[in-house]
């Protein structure tokens, strides 16, 4: 059993504290907070797990705690509070020393700091980690990267403590530098466009179908129930179906329209057009975060150019046959938000050789993490041992396009053409019908680039050969 450090008892520290300690580990605590730490030390106690948790007074006393070499974990924000915290420890630690980072930091910075500490001698492994308070108490889903030698001093009891996906830990080691951190991000730009598309959805049947969050909760339970079944679904009924405690509404009524975001997502979309993958499906949800959050603005236009969406046409077909289709086009849309994710992974694995293993990462996202879902074990079910390039090649999410796009078509159609903001939807239904042109209408884009700039383009008759066109002539 080991010995390890944990600075940050947050919330998410406090949890993983209990977690490590209900899995046999001891764990020497840090924080600003002497509360915070009495708090998990007590909680420890009372779960029978007295003396695993170990409250620290100080930086030096928390370091002499720890056997060496030393293995600490790290849960504080990204950013300034991180690099402060190693800055505090880099004096007191000795050669072979490790520090994990468990933040959803940027890879870039990750890549700095694994280069900066082991040119000191230390290691340094920056962890992504999924699945919010509970995950973190009872199996979050972990993701790594930096040294393999760095991740075999930590493998044990990460994966003691992370969830399990038929006995499987989703927790691994998939390549070196940002690589862990990089996978992490992608995880949540994914998150992004499955809740828009769950967004997207609500707002169908809420303004499109006219119905209550209640019948919209039975909705997205039924849909739990199929091939949509999901957590991210699984809360959406849960949210739906809640009722606010102050007025005896609906809560979703009650909540303000106005999204936050951290970061990770718009991360996803600078990374993903920095390596020329597809991500469309993920700028539309930051896009919808940033445009919900400009409330006044929004006020304005709706009174300069009238609401929308459309009044509920009177002629709208029957409420259950919309809902098929529905469900349908989510499954569809799903799809594309996934295999965009995809691209934006197996690009960066060639462009930075980090030789990622695309089904070790739909596996370690099979349970604990919030796009946790079964449709992931297809998933990695697709990239296990094969060299698929795509997954909507593969017969299984290719036979998911040719049944369900027709209905990603029609329900984008029925929403456009009523004024909604689909956003997410419609850029899944571009994406495929882009990806599935065999002859798209660059030709133009190269003549006219060819036309100012004489920037040349290829013939579809020699395509080895770059040519001008006869425009000055
Ligand atoms: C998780 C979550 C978690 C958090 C993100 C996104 O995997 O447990 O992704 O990391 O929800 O920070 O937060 P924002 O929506 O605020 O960007």
């Amino acid at each position: 059993m080991a010995h390890l450090g944990l600075i940050g008892i947050g919330v998410m520290g406090g949890a993983f504290a209990l977690n490590l300690a209900e899995n046999g580990h001891d764990v020497s605590l840090l924080d600003r907070s002497a509360e915070k730490m009495a708090e998990a030390v007590q909680e420890a106690k009372d779960e029978g797990l007295s003396g695993r948790l170990i409250a620290c007074a100080d930086a030096e006393a928390f370091v002499k705690s720890l056997p060496k070499p030393r293995s600490i974990l790290v849960l504080v924000p990204s950013g300034g509070p991180l690099d402060s915290v190693i800055k505090m420890l880099k004096p007191q630690l000795d050669k072979g020393d490790l520090i994990a980072d468990l933040g959803n930091s940027n890879y870039t910075d990750t890549e700095r700091r694994v280069a900066e500490l082991e040119d000191t001698g230390l290691l340094f492994l920056g962890m992504g980690i999924s699945g919010g308070a509970e995950g973190a108490r009872h199996g979050p889903s972990i993701m790594a990267g930096g040294s393999k030698a760095s991740w075999a001093r930590v493998k044990g009891p990460l994966q003691d403590s992370a969830a399990k996906f038929e006995e499987e830990p989703c927790c691994d080691w998939f390549g070196p530098g940002g690589a862990g951190h990089f996978i992490k991000m992608l995880h949540n730009g994914i998150e992004y466009a499955d809740m828009q598309l769950i967004a997207e959805a609500y707002g169908l049947m809420s303004n499109g179908l006219g119905m209550s969050a209640t019948e919209i909760g039975a909705v997205y339970k039924d849909w739990n129930n199929g091939p949509l079944n999901s957590y991210l679904i699984e809360i959406a009924a849960e949210v739906s179906l809640a009722t606010d405690p102050k007025t005896g509404s609906a809560m979703l009524d009650i909540i303000l329209d106005k999204a936050g975001q951290k970061g990770t997502g718009r991360w996803s979309v600078i990374e993903a057009l920095h390596l020329g993958a597809p991500a469309s499906m993920m700028a539309a949800a930051v896009e919808a975060r940033n445009i919900s959050a400009d409330i006044e603005t929004r006020l304005q236009m709706e009174a300069a150019f009238g609401p929308s969406p459309k009044p509920i046409p009177k002629d709208m077909a029957p409420k259950k046959k919309a809902l098929g289709a529905l469900e349908q086009a989510m499954l569809a849309a799903k799809v594309c938000a996934y295999a965009q994710g995809f691209e934006v992974l197996s690009r960066a694995s060639d462009s930075f050789n980090w030789n990622l293993d695309l089904a070790a990462i739909a596996r370690v996202w099979r349970a604990g993490c919030i796009i946790r879902s079964v449709f992931l074990d297809e998933i990695s079910d697709v990239f296990d041992g094969s060299d698929e390039k795509h997954l909507m090649l593969s017969p299984v999410f290719q036979d998911y396009m040719n049944v369900n796009a027709p209905a990603l078509q029609a329900v984008s159609s029925f929403g456009i053409i009523n004024g909604h903001a689909l956003p997410a939807m419609t850029a899944a239904l571009n994406y495929h019908n882009m990806r599935r042109t065999g002859r798209s209408t660059a030709n133009m884009i190269q003549g006219l680039r060819d036309y100012f700039g004489a920037h040349t383009f290829e013939r579809i008759d020699d395509p080895d050969v770059k040519v001008n066109g006869p425009w000055h002539d």
